[in-house]
């Protein structure tokens, strides 16, 4: 469990990291309101707060429906995009279910789609 827990820190230390660069700042205010929530539903993971863990889950969700979000037309931004909320849906999924096992895993692999999408955003400005 611990040694899990310094990993999940890890990533949220580079992802703030990784995506300091900039898009427009319309896409940037969704990625501060999403890291926002993120941030919550790690104090909620370590906590067992089910009730923020969902209610955080599900905005995260929603999120990835505002316009602002979509800001890329690129294909692979969008798979990209349905990875992430395939992830959100799994946590939320394993919070509802109160899972003490599957909610810190299910955390851990949204913190992943968050790097990946970066990441891949990252290839993309290299290659432009
Ligand atoms: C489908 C792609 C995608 C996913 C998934 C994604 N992001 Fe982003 N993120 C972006 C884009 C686009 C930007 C705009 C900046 C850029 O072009 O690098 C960005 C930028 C950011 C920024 C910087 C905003 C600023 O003010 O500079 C933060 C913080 C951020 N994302 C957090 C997150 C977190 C936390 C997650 C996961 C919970 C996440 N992102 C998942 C696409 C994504």
């Amino acid at each position: 469990m611990n040694r899990k827990w310094h990993v999940v820190v890890a990533l949220s230390a580079f992802l703030g990291f990784a995506a300091s660069s900039s898009q427009g700042p319309e896409v940037n205010q969704v990625m501060r309101e999403k890291l926002n929530h993120a941030q919550k539903i790690l104090e909620a993971v370590v906590t067992s707060d089910w009730v923020s863990l969902e209610t955080h889950s599900r905005e995260l969700e929603q999120l990835t429906n505002d316009p602002r979000w979509m800001v890329l037309k690129y294909p692979e931004y969008a798979r990209h995009s349905s990875a992430f909320v395939r992830a959100v849906q799994d946590l939320h999924r394993a919070a509802a279910q109160r899972d003490l096992e599957k909610t810190p895993q299910a955390y851990i692999a949204v913190t992943l789609r968050c790097v990946d999408c970066h990441r891949y955003l990252a290839r993309l400005r290299i290659a432009k």
